[in-house]
């Protein structure tokens, strides 16, 4: 078969994390018989230099015409230190989110048995770790009205950012987590918000209240955005699924990135009705860029979950498994490997998770 894929590298580490998991593509189309039709498109930073627009209309159309985008890392530190910046690259990724209509992130957090001891927390706190979240993408306070301003009366100046949620948002997420709770082992959904304080979260409540009934098989909880983040790093083994709305998702899967060793290891897909997207959960790395030492890995596992998501569920495996090879020979870049021992390049982990897949072995 064949497939046409977006790719958008974006800026910092993104070209080279990229550029492994298409090595990793064009090994897995060798050794089962596809062929991958990629077109590249420009995002973020990159694509600002290049028209000052960071999602140009001709990336949006390269999206939409695509089977499925896979996606590196947007951010620039020269925009960061500029609060006046009328343009950000970050501004490209929500855009685009929202273009697409990719209202689904899923996260899935996985302790890799070879990398129980690289995780910060302790080996019997983390050890089974195997969750997922599924964060809301494109709604919430990174969508809602903002704006700054001066008080006429007292001369003081404010800004602020508005989060809205409507039913229907609330309803199509929330509903997806329970059917991917339906189908996993487990069979646990986590609904975490801030009902206690926020509006938006009791209407998050209210709505999932209402869905329940629809999957008995589920068990459901609820729990508080606060309490949930001290649980993911005291007992992230007592999660299955976990749901929430955008700022929460994004705050709580870096925090959970720290289970699996790495903010390097873990990957996500975006998902909307028409189109999805394959993206590391990690950001630009500016400090790294071009060096070849960024660990390639969840971009890799990202392709993986772009492989089955084309329906490839045995391709999608293999990388997978190459991946766990890689992990178990210690073959691993510098956040993952042990003091005293050689850390991978960007490339030698491409190499070796290659091998692992190639046809030849
Ligand atoms: C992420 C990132 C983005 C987000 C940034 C780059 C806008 O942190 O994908 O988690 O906040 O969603
Ligand atoms: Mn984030």
């Amino acid at each position: 078969m064949e497939y046409n894929i977006a790719l958008l590298q974006g800026d910092g580490i993104g070209p080279e994390i990229v550029a492994e998991a298409v090595r990793v593509l064009d090994t897995v189309s060798v050794r089962f018989g596809h062929k991958f039709v990629y077109t590249r498109a420009a995002v973020g930073a990159a694509a600002i230099d290049e028209c000052g627009d960071p999602y140009p209309e001709a990336t949006d159309r390269i999206c939409r015409e695509a089977d499925a985008i896979l996606f590196g890392a947007i951010g620039d530190p020269r925009f960061d230190n500029d609060p006046a910046a009328k343009v950000r690259p970050e501004q490209g990724l929500l855009r685009m989110r929202r273009a697409l209509g990719l209202f689904a992130n899923l996260r899935p957090v996985r302790l890799h048995k070879a990398l129980v001891d690289r995780s910060p927390l302790r080996r019997e706190v983390v050890e089974g770790a195997d969750f997922l979240v599924v964060r809301e993408l494109t709604g919430g306070i990174y969508f809602g009205e903002r704006g700054r301003g001066t008080d006429t009366a007292t001369g003081e100046e404010y800004a602020y950012d508005t989060c809205t949620y409507t039913r229907p948002e609330v309803e199509r997420i929330v509903r997806m987590a329970f059917e991917l709770a339906a189908r996993r082992p487990r069979k646990k959904l986590t609904v975490v918000d801030k009902a206690n304080v926020l509006e938006t979260s009791r209407l998050w409540r209210e709505t999932a209240r209402a869905i329940e009934p629809e999957f008995p098989g589920v068990a459901t909880e609820y729990m508080f955005v606060d309490n949930a983040a001290m649980q993911l790093v005291t007992r992230p083994t007592a999660f299955d699924v976990v749901v929430t709305e955008n700022m929460f998702g994004d705050i709580l899967t870096d925090e959970a990135s720290v289970i699996s060793g790495s903010l390097g290891m873990l990957p996500s897909a975006s998902l909307g009705a028409r189109h999805a997207l394959f993206e590391p959960i990690h950001g630009s790395y500016p400090q790294a860029a071009g060096k070849n030492i960024a660990n390639p890995m969840a971009t890799i596992l990202s392709a993986a979950m772009m492989l089955e998501h084309l329906g490839l569920s045995d391709e999608g495996a293999a990388v997978r498994t190459a991946v766990e090879n890689a992990l178990e020979a210690g073959a691993v870049t510098e956040d993952l490997a042990k003091k005293g021992d050689r850390p991978c390049s960007t490339s030698e982990i491409g190499d070796y998770i290659c091998r692992q897949i190639s046809p030849e072995k």
